[in-house]
């Protein structure tokens, strides 16, 4: 095998070697999360063909309408994760609480939280979704059930986080902390490739991405905003282009490689945004940072957040630096800096 195909298990244990106390037990819990996304993936490519698309009758704990790829793909992290003895909590957008170990399992020292499936009111008309994960170590006690506590800690503390987006192709993207890698899924030899090292956003990018139906439901700093975003101005850089897919993940994606800015605002909709802090919010504010962007709720970086609740929801704005600041620049209304 030529010596440049780096995947992603090697990638991790490489990455390891720098912390002489790990025990490889992060490496192993890497290899169930792949193992989870490959079997989403392959079920979002055949969904149709295995009658796994439409809705089911169920409502989640959003109230919202659960699809039925939304049920496999949590059932099938919850699966790949409970009995490897690596976690002693995990808990999903999909379960209203925390998910213990099952008794006859080990318990390990870190937590996972995760969106099974990023996106899927994209899924029947097959549009890229995702999943999104984060990994904390436990604070409670070690060999004891892990708590609520262990799972509502802040964005700061995550020692891992990640997403992978089920698009033309199966990515995984991730980071510890040292830089955002992305690995391609190689549906030859079923491996995660290396194909994306050290991932950098622009410093400024050209695109925005915000549900902008929502607009006369913004509040006017927010309207001022995308009102400036659209003007024509070539100095600066205006008009910014507007993508939008409504998979956070692929939108997220886009413009990390892009280079751009994804919105979710509070709106008289939802005074709190929609987006949940510890299931999709925090993770891409960790890998947004960790290639050189900037995510907060309009005023607090995101990570800084203290969950008060398990599914907690956030207003989110993420992505290339300068036009974070300058969206955040509107909301804190500094306007001699934004000269509107
Ligand atoms: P989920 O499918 O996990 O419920 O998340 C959907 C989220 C996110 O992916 C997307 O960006 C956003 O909802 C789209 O919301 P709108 O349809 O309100 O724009
Ligand atoms: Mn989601
Ligand atoms: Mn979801």
């Amino acid at each position: 095998m030529s010596g440049k195909i780096i995947t992603l298990t090697r990638h991790i244990i490489e990455e390891q070697r720098r912390f002489p106390q790990a025990t490889g037990q992060f490496t192993d819990l890497m290899n169930d999360i792949a193992f989870a996304a490959k079997l989403i993936s392959y079920h979002t490519n055949k969904a149709g063909l295995m009658g796994i698309l439409g809705e089911t009758a169920d409502i989640n704990v959003q109230g919202e309408i659960v699809k039925k790829l939304d049920i496999f793909a949590n059932e099938t992290m919850v699966r790949a994760l409970d009995h490897n003895g690596h976690l002693c909590v995990m808990a999903s957008e999909e379960s209203e609480d925390i998910i213990p170990i099952p008794e006859q399992y080990p318990l390990g020292k870190y937590v996972c939280l995760y969106d099974p499936l990023d996106g899927s009111s994209n899924i029947d008309a097959n549009v890229s979704v995702g999943t999104i994960f984060s990994i904390y170590n436990r604070i409670s006690d070690a060999d004891t059930p892990g708590t609520l506590a262990d799972c509502l800690q802040k964005g700061i503390n995550q020692v891992c986080a990640g997403y992978v987006v089920y698009g033309s192709s199966t990515m995984l993207v991730f980071t510890t902390g040292n830089g955002v890698h992305g690995f391609t899924l190689d549906p030859s030899y079923g491996e995660f490739i290396l194909s994306h090292p050290n991932i950098r956003t622009p410093q400024k990018g050209s695109i925005y991405s915000v549900n902008e139906s929502h607009y006369d439901y913004w509040d006017e700093n927010i309207r001022n905003y995308i009102h400036y975003i659209k003007q024509v101005d070539e100095k600066t850089g205006r008009p910014l282009n507007s993508r939008y897919i409504g998979s956070m993940v692929s939108d997220i994606h886009r413009n990390l490689l892009y280079g751009g800015i994804y919105l979710y605002p509070p709106s008289k909709l939802a005074p709190e945004g929609k987006l949940r802090l510890t299931y999709e919010c925090n993770p891409i504010a960790f890998i947004v940072e960790q290639a050189g962007g900037k995510a907060i709720d309009g005023y607090e970086r995101i990570m800084e957040i203290e969950p008060t609740s398990l599914h907690l929801r956030t207003p989110f704005i993420a992505g290339s630096e300068e036009d974070v600041i300058l969206f955040e620049d509107f909301v804190k209304q500094n306007r001699h800096k934004v000269n509107i």
